[in-house]
């Protein structure tokens, strides 16, 4: 049977775009920049950006794209009879950690995309709002219900394909997406007050800078691009010959840092003009802006614009790691992809309810001060993840032939760089990018 394939270059851009923007942009992103500072944490996130993360994509595309095949299949057809392919392992593992906690807060998006719908918003206490997200949370049915809801809904449109189910439904909902975001951030920075937003968004102070802020920042460039997980590198798998790697991996990475940005244009401007502290922490989208919404003329309406759009923006992003997983068991154990998705969420489900009830039943439950859903967040995003990375540009750096690589990324000769350019891409990719994340693998350790 013929492998699957996206039908156009937007497609595939939509779909990689869909990935990286998602609950990284409009909830970790601007709790990290209020708790870290502001413009400072920013400035970093985009050196981040440009010297780290482009590196890895291009390296994941190289990747997924030469050998056509899931994460697993790909290091077997580009280093037959080596142990490369165990890498791939640890992208199967790290999708799985990470949708597994990912779905927990997914099933939180819908949950409060419901009580928008029901205007439970309205009262003017933040006290009450935060008991409110905190009883929705911790209790053991309600958020287990609606992360079932999420899971299914993620599950159908993989069921359905790249073409006919991810490029499908990706295709519609990005679109929407962005016209949501700057309706709310337009809101956002006309209210009376929201010029202190601005300021915190845009003058650095540097002084506030520490070690933490740059672990942070690191971690949030894996995560918001979706980078060290073979997300990437499965959609490359999916690409045909012809389309530009380097032209889709900066068009990704631009989207999905406009996104970052833009977010934080809908949030920090209300935050401010309602004398709210920036460095709320992960309640920021849940209790603040509800607070803001219940506040403002047509606030119910944005109410529910903004938490449609937190569960599109999850949805598109939850795809993408259920296709790593789901590929892998296609290709590697010869299984049909309803039988895939059925044994992936399986163990999903087993997680996703293990991380839920973490934060309420099995509290208790702590490893080295954390809870189950705090473990799964962190063991991915700041092991896995930097290991997933670091072992593709080391891969691309020093065990792909350089012609190999030369061919790849030029797309067989179809899109041509200056010389420079891929010198210093190579470069990138061979000491850069394998020094930085080695660098933030050790402190994350620490
Ligand atoms: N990038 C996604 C977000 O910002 C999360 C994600 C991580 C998706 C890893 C896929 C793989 O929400």
């Amino acid at each position: 049977m013929a492998r699957e394939s996206f039908g156009s270059g937007f497609g595939v851009l939509v779909a990689m775009a869909g990935s990286a923007v998602g609950l990284g942009n409009l909830w970790r992103f601007p709790y990290l920049v209020g708790t870290n500072g502001g413009a400072a944490f920013i400035i970093i996130y985009l050196a981040f950006v440009l010297l780290l993360a482009l590196p890895i994509m291009y390296s994941e595309f190289i990747i997924g794209r030469r050998s056509q095949a899931n994460v697993f299949g790909a290091y077997k057809v580009l280093a037959p009879n080596t142990k490369w392919c165990n890498v791939g392992l640890v992208y199967v593992l790290a999708s799985l950690c990470i949708i597994s906690f990912y779905c927990v807060v997914g099933g939180w998006t819908l949950d409060y995309f419901w009580k928008a719908l029901t205007f439970q918003f309205s009262t003017p206490d933040t006290a009450l709002l935060g008991n409110m997200f905190n009883s929705t949370v911790t209790s053991s049915t309600e958020p287990l219900v609606f992360m079932l809801l999420f899971l299914l809904v993620t599950a159908l449109i993989v069921m359905a394909g790249i073409k006919d189910g991810i490029e499908r439904y990706t295709k519609v909902m990005m679109p929407i997406l962005f016209v949501i975001v700057i309706i709310v951030a337009i809101r956002s920075v006309t209210l009376p007050g929201a010029a202190a937003g601005f300021e915190f968004l845009f003058r650095p102070d540097f002084s506030k800078v520490t070690a933490k802020t740059l672990v942070d920042a690191l971690g949030q460039a894996f995560f918001s691009l979706s980078i060290g997980c073979g997300t990437i590198m499965t959609y490359a798998s999916y690409v045909n010959k012809k389309e530009n790697i380097v032209g889709l991996s900066v068009e990704t990475a631009v989207a999905d840092t406009l996104f970052a940005i833009i977010a934080g244009l809908a949030i920090m401007p209300a935050v401010f003009a309602f004398g709210i502290s920036p460095s709320e922490g992960p309640g920021l989208v849940f209790i603040t802006l509800p607070y803001i919404f219940g506040q403002i003329p047509l606030g119910a309406f944005l109410a529910i614009m903004f938490f449609f759009m937190l569960f599109i923006a999850a949805l598109t992003s939850s795809i993408s790691q259920l296709e790593v997983i789901v590929s892998y068991l296609i290709e590697e154990f010869k299984l049909g992809r309803k039988v895939s998705i059925l044994a992936s969420m399986a163990v999903v489900v087993t997680f996703g309810v293990l991380c839920s009830l973490s934060q309420g039943l099995l509290s208790h439950i702590q490893i080295l001060g954390n809870n189950i859903f705090d473990c799964f967040d962190k063991f991915s995003s700041n092991i896995l993840l930097p290991v997933g990375g670091f072992f593709a540009v080391i891969f691309v750096g020093w065990k792909m032939k350089k012609p190999d690589f030369t061919d790849e990324i030029t797309s067989g000769g179809v899109h041509p760089f200056k010389r420079w350019f891929l010198t210093y891409v190579y470069f990138s990719i061979k000491y850069l990018a394998p020094v930085v994340v080695a660098v933030v693998l050790v402190s994350g350790l620490i």
